[in-house]
């Protein structure tokens, strides 16, 4: 644990890591409790400034854990480059050409990428989408336990001249999509509705609360971007926690979320259909996640290894779906709190404790 004391990055690797570094600014962590995913015990290390988000999601994962915990499940480790061909006369020949290209060009990916196929990843399909003025090529690609973002980007810029050459254009932009949509993780929450009760609502009419509030979100994108906001709350506590790229999380989160053309809520909750008046609530999250427990930060941060050691993971998938959970758990939170005593009684007592202690760290006191 001494390696928090510093903030877990040691100064000199902090120096290597950006430019022009002045110092570590720092954030609390602590450990979520309570979680159970897939019948396993996980302790979950968040960092977050906001004070109540590790005390809610630890509540909510015991309510959770009273219904036999989350079921989770994640996608293959698949990221999408997108190499964009410019100046294309003919688009639908451009498609036919590039489609009969499928095996030069996967095999083009794969030499790019040696160590990742010895690792049992590698480029797995292609995908060529047309717009008005540009043909777009999609490489899928199974990062393995790594986020990704570098692998994508190598098959990006070594298959960008053959994908124009084909296309009979010119090659424009070589990266890989944020909206990794075949990179999700699925979470299912259930809560026993007697253990939903406050000291003034029963638990039904809390569950019943809650499956409004979640419509409310389905209804409206204003609300929904709240509704999303709360997910977020634990999400990218983990995210950052684990030395991952909290902000391709929120891209790829967020444009997943409006998809279809109308942003919607990332999870949803409802009474169980088949439990007649005492039925379980039922919680569905599902969203992208591209997250790695190898490669990019982790390599310099302390602090993250030692939050992946905390939590016992060391695969992508497994931490997607503890990633999962806590987003689920903090928008349970969330809406248990607005739908029965409201935010702020559970919200503010911490808050004014974070001030008092900056007042008192002021004063001296
Ligand atoms: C605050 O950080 C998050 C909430 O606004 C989420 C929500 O409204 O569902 C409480």
């Amino acid at each position: 644990m001494r390696i928090l004391d510093g903030g877990g990055l040691d100064p000199e690797i902090a120096d290597h890591m950006v430019e022009n570094v002045i110092g570590i600014y720092s954030l609390p962590v602590g450990l979520a409790l309570n979680f159970r995913v897939n019948d396993r015990d996980f302790l979950v290390p968040m960092v977050v400034e906001e004070p109540s988000v590790i005390a809610a999601a630890s509540n909510a994962a015991r309510l959770v854990r009273t219904g036999g915990g989350f079921r989770a499940e994640a996608d293959d480790p698949v990221m999408t480059a997108q190499i964009e061909v410019l100046g294309v006369g003919d688009h639908d020949a451009a498609k036919a050409r590039l489609e009969a290209a499928t095996e030069e060009l996967l095999a083009l990916a794969q030499a790019a990428l040696p160590r990742l196929v010895d690792r049992g990843g590698g480029a797995r399909a292609l995908e060529v989408r047309t717009l008005p003025g540009r043909v777009i090529l999609h490489v899928h690609v199974d990062c393995r336990d790594a986020m990704g973002a570098n692998l994508v980007n190598i098959v990006a810029e070594a298959l960008a001249e053959r994908a124009a050459h084909l296309s009979g254009g010119r090659r424009g932009l070589r990266i890989l999509t944020n909206l990794c949509d075949r990179r999700c993780v699925r979470v299912t929450a259930r809560v026993p509705a007697e253990a939903l009760a406050t000291s003034e609502m029963d638990g039904p009419a809390v569950r019943d609360g809650i499956a409004a509030a979640s419509r409310f979100a389905e209804d409206d994108p204003y609300r929904a971007a709240t509704h999303n906001k709360g997910i977020m709350n634990g999400v990218d506590a983990v995210v950052i926690a684990t030395g991952n790229d909290w902000r391709s999380v929120e891209a790829g989160a967020h444009a997943f979320a409006a998809i279809d053309g109308r942003y919607r809520p990332l999870a949803t909750w409802r009474a169980d259909p088949d439990g007649g008046a005492d039925a379980e609530l039922v919680g569905q999250l599902e969203m992208p996640m591209a997250i790695g427990t190898v490669g990019g930060t982790l390599h310099a941060h302390e602090g993250a290894r030692l939050a992946q050691r905390l939590m016992g993971v060391t695969d992508a998938k497994t931490l997607a779906m503890i990633v999962g959970s806590a987003g689920l758990a903090s928008n349970l939170a969330a809406l248990r709190a607005l739908a029965t005593d409201g935010i702020l009684r559970g919200h503010m007592p911490l808050h004014y404790r974070s001030h008092a202690i900056a007042r008192d760290a002021e004063t001296g006191g």
